[in-house]
């Protein structure tokens, strides 16, 4: 049998939900994958497997998904330590490093991942790549709207030995620029080559004014769960 790539996110995301207990309160994750934990987690309160979940959502549309399951909400103000998260990722390194923020949501997913005693990855085997940023695809940063160019155009800068382009992220025939839950702006990160030292690039990035957050979540998973076509996977760290 040929599993589809969204049933092979949904046997991840499955595995991960078995991490859960009664009584937790959880990080609900953003994404395609995380969208069938939470779907998951939905249906065994329903079921009565599960009680006295806290959900913390990781972004609006994450927040629309629990309340329409029936999962109580709450947040980081009332809920500052949480038991677990779950979430997807668009890469995963060897040293379980990730990329996130193809989403758009990789701001409160920090927030709020970082905040929990275990975050479980889960994400099918196209998201293992040997370094950061070694897919081809989009490494994001959020940035503030003001003067966004100058803003893409400092990033591009801090990456040039390794081929960087930055662009700003748009949708629709318009291209209007993507705006992301708190009312910022993503520039996409694309690079040629490694860019090395991930701490020395998260501290670049981050010390530039007008960058909220980058999507680099460096030594943050507990576990990763990989579904691939020969099996699930377990990486712990
Ligand atoms: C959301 O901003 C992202 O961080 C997602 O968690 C990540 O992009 C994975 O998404 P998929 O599960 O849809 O691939």
């Amino acid at each position: 049998v040929i599993l589809t790539q969204d049933e092979l996110k949904k046997i991840a995301a499955y595995k991960a939900v078995e991490y859960v207990e009664s009584g937790m309160v959880l990080g609900l994750g953003t994404g395609s994958t995380a969208k069938h934990a939470v779907d998951r987690i939905g249906e065994l309160l329903r079921q009565g497997k599960l009680k006295n979940i806290v959900g913390i959502p990781t972004s609006k549309k994450t927040h629309e998904q629990a309340v329409s399951l029936g999962i109580p909400l709450s947040d980081l103000d009332s809920h500052p330590v949480l038991d677990l998260a779950i979430d997807g990722a668009d890469e995963v390194d060897p040293y379980l490093n990730l990329v996130k923020g193809r989403g758009g949501s990789l701001l409160r997913e920090k927030m709020v991942e970082g905040a929990c005693k275990k975050f479980v990855v889960i994400v099918d085997e196209t998201k293992l790549v040997e370094y950061l940023g070694g897919s081809g695809l989009a490494m994001p940063v959020e940035i503030i709207p003001f003067c966004w160019k100058f803003t893409a155009q400092r990033l591009q800068d801090l990456f040039e030995d390794s081929g960087c382009v930055a662009k700003l992220r748009t949708f629709g025939e318009k291209g209007e620029p993507f705006v992301t839950d708190n009312g910022n702006y993503i520039v996409d990160l694309y690079f040629k080559k490694d860019i090395g030292d991930l701490k020395i690039a998260s501290d670049a990035i981050l010390r530039l004014a007008g960058v909220v957050e980058h999507g680099m979540f460096l030594d943050m998973a507990t576990t990763v769960i990989i579904a691939g076509e020969l099996g699930v996977a377990v990486k712990n760290k």
